[in-house]
Parts: structure tokens; C-alpha cells; sequence
């Protein structure tokens, strides 16, 4: 199969396991995190089809589906690539970026060994700040009933992926949990760039949402 049929077929694919999710992995992220991995990888000089193959893969074997088998979930895609004929080196940074793209916690390192995983990975963390970054974060903890805020509930600086996967904070607190640690998880030049708008953004967003819940006129 050629690399344009491969990549259509990988949209549709996508698009069909993914049209039920409201937890922020809805199609619209991938779309947004595919377009935003393609400029990168132009920039920094790496393999677009990997890239792109990886952006639009990278939340299909997330620990909040597959019942947190991570391992299974990779294999399921490897297989489903293998099947339309990809390259075995393709296959194996694609199986890589599934595998290693989600947050996991503040202090939870990941060490990524391909330049198309740490462009897909940059992408994936600079939708999750800005402006959509915050849409992201209300629509999220609203589906998990959590509060837009509480004064009295400070946020954690989570040690590991346990702590961080079963915390129900409010999401306020997700700033200080994730949002604002991002633009420092950047691997590539082009990403950092883009990250400090982003972050100088939401600190404006913050500042601007204290005032306000303090009833300040
Ligand atoms: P991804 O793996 O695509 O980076 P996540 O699965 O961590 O994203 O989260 C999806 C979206 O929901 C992100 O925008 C993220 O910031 C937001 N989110 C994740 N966990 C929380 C939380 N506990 N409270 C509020 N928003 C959250
Ligand atoms: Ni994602």
C-alpha cells in the first residue's frame, strides 16, 4: 500500500475508534497534534511519515483504554501496520510514540530515543497548553465531575504515575499538576518556541481567574 493510502486509511481508523471519547482524546486533538507534528518535523529536518503515522496513533493505546494494558495496545497497532505494509523501522518509532507519548506525572521522566517520538511528543504537550490547553482541562475534569477550583485543596507535585493517574483534583489545580511544567518537557527548538507563548497565556489566564474569584471589581 502506498504512504498516502496508508495514512487515509490510519485517519479513518482513528477517527472510528476515537468518536466516543470525551476525555480530550477526541479526533480534533489528533487532528490538531498531527498538523502541529508535520510543521515540527519539517522544521527539524525528520521523517514526515513516521511523524505523522505516530501523531495520528499516539492516544490509541492510552492507559485510560485497553484497560490500562499498554503493551496489548501497541501490539494491536503494530500488527494493523504491518498488515498494510510499513517498514519495520517505521513500525518500530511508531510503536515507540504509542507507547511513550502520555503524561504521566510531574516527575516521571521519559526517555525517548527517536527524534519522530520527541516531535510527536512536543506536539502532543503544546495542545495541552495555550488557549485549547484550557479548554482541554474544564471539559476533562467536568466529565470526571471534578470542581473548577478550591482554594482549600493545594495541588501535588506527583512522584509517580500511581499518584498521578488516581488524583481527582480540581482542575485548576491541573495547571500546577501538568500544564505549567510543559513547556520545560520540550525536546526540540521549534516545540520550546511555541510552548512559551502557550505558557505565557495561561499564566495570564490565571491571574486574570483569581482576580475574578475574589469578586474584585
Ligand atoms: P495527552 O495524553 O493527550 O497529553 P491526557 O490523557 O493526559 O492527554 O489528558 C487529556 C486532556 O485532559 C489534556 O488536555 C489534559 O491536560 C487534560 N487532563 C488530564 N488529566 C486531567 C485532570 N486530572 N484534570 C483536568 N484536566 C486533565
Ligand atoms: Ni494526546
Amino acid at each position: 500500500m502506498d504512504k498516502v493510502l496508508i495514512i487515509e486509511k490510519t485517519k479513518e481508523y482513528v477517527k472510528e475508534t476515537l468518536k466516543d471519547d470525551s476525555s480530550g482524546h477526541d479526533w480534533w486533538h489528533i487532528f490538531r497534534v498531527c498538523e502541529l507534528a508535520k510543521e515540527i518535523a519539517k522544521q527539524e529536518n525528520a521523517e514526515v511519515f513516521a511523524v505523522e503515522l505516530g501523531a495520528l496513533l499516539h492516544d490509541t493505546a492510552d492507559y485510560k483504554f485497553y484497560k490500562g494494558d499498554l503493551e496489548e495496545g501497541v501490539k494491536v497497532q503494530e500488527k494493523r501496520l504491518r498488515e498494510m505494509g510499513v517498514d519495520e523501522k517505521t513500525i518500530e518509532i511508531v510503536g515507540d510514540i504509542i507507547a511513550n507519548t502520555s503524561f504521566k506525572g510531574a516527575k516521571v521522566k521519559v526517555e525517548r530515543k527517536f527524534k519522530e517520538g520527541q516531535i510527536v511528543s512536543d506536539a502532543d504537550k503544546i495542545d495541552a497548553i495555550g488557549a485549547i490547553g484550557i479548554a482541554r482541562v474544564f471539559a476533562y475534569g467536568g466529565s470526571k465531575g471534578h470542581l473548577i477550583y478550591d482554594p482549600q485543596i493545594k495541588p501535588v507535585v506527583h512522584q509517580s504515575f500511581e499518584d498521578y493517574k488516581i488524583a481527582h483534583s480540581p482542575s485548576i489545580n491541573h495547571f500546577y499538576e501538568k500544564l505549567l511544567l510543559l513547556k520545560d518537557q520540550m525536546y526540540t527548538e521549534t516545540g520550546k518556541k511555541i510552548a512559551q507563548h502557550r505558557h505565557k497565556y495561561m499564566e495570564e489566564f490565571l491571574k486574570e481567574f483569581y482576580y475574578e474569584w475574589d469578586g474584585k471589581l
